[in-house]
């Protein structure tokens, strides 16, 4: 036999595609909206940009809303059963952590991290980087340290190139880093795409034979923080930063490449073991 719709079938059929159609339509023109605010946004921007500029406070005016949920990296209110964004020191709470790392720096202090507005002020305070060390305590510090720390550090390479920067002293470039993590680390200022402003991980993809400039808009949103938010050692006498890629992402892969490199971060001060001690490998295990 065969079936057919009854009347009321058909109408609510009608009914229900014609709502469809109708949020549909809304969607599609909330998307043209947003866009159009985007470019109007980019149109009529108040004050013109150039190049590397390292001061974030300039793209307010043009940015307000963006530039304050930035600011919003300075609060230190929130904790959360792993972590918060307020510095906690680690070694007071886990005083075997001084032990397993005799003979390294992070055994002199440790904090957990906060917010990108206190990437300055917390490198300044922490005692991993005090010039009074001697060579087998691992300092003093060079340059290298602060590539993660600022967007004067891109305006740094820039002048001087990068192999210069990691070359020098930590102290020898501390009155040019004074803008913590911000706008033009991540955006041309521009005109605001998302760009890779550090070379660690440009050289990374080349090496792993992928181009970087190819990331699609998708992929770039993660290769941002990729720039900062991963493993890396300092190769060399150079102290030049190096993320060990070229094997692959897992635990296993990045020790291959330290055994066959004969890196190791430092030498256990009792046992005289070599040690690696992964740093913040957040991209590779995301
Ligand atoms: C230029 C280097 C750099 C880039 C790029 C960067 N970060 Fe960070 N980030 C840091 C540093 C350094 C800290 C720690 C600051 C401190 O403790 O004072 C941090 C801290 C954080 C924290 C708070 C502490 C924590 O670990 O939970 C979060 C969350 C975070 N970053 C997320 C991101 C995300 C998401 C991106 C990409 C959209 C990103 N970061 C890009 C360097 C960077
Ligand atoms: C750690 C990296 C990072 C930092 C620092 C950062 N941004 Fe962004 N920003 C992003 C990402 C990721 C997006 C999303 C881009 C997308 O949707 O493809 C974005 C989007 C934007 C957009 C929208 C652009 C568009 O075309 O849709 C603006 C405007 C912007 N950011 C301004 C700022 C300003 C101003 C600052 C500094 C106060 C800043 N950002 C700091 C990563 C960053």
């Amino acid at each position: 036999m065969e079936k057919r719709l009854k009347s009321w079938q058909g109408w609510l059929l009608f009914a229900g595609t014609m709502a469809v159609v109708f949020v549909l339509g809304m969607l599609a023109s909330s998307v043209t909206e947003r866009r159009a605010e985007i470019a109007s946004v980019i149109n009529n921007k108040k004050t013109e940009i150039k190049d590397v500029e390292g001061r974030n406070e300039l793209f307010e005016p043009n940015y307000p809303r963006e530039y304050q949920t930035w600011t919003e990296t300075a609060d230190t209110s929130f904790k959360s059963l792993y972590n918060g964004n307020q510095a906690v020191d680690v070694l007071e709470q886990r005083p075997n952590m001084v032990v397993l790392w005799a003979g390294y720096t992070f055994s002199k202090d440790y904090s957990t991290p906060r917010g990108h507005m206190h990437a300055i002020e917390d490198m300044r305070h922490t005692l991993r980087v005090g010039s009074p060390m001697t060579e087998e305590d691992g300092g003093p510090q060079p340059a290298t340290c602060w590539t993660c720390k600022s967007p004067d550090v891109p305006r740094m390479m820039q002048s001087i190139g990068a192999e210069n920067f990691y070359k020098s002293k930590w102290s020898a470039m501390g009155k040019e880093i004074v803008n913590p993590i911000g706008c033009a680390d991540c955006h041309e200022p521009e005109n605001m795409n998302l760009r890779i402003s550090r070379p660690a991980l440009i050289e990374a993809f080349r090496r792993q034979g992928k181009d970087v400039t190819k990331a699609t808009p998708q992929e770039m949103r993660s290769l941002v923080c990729a720039q900062c938010h991963v493993e890396y050692y300092f190769k060399g006498d150079g102290k030049y930063l190096t993320f060990p890629w070229d094997k692959g992402f897992t635990v296993e892969d990045m020790e291959a490449y330290y055994d066959e490199a004969g890196f190791a971060d430092y030498k256990h001060k009792l046992s005289r073991t070599p040690i690696l001690k992964a740093q913040h490998p957040d991209y590779e295990l995301s």
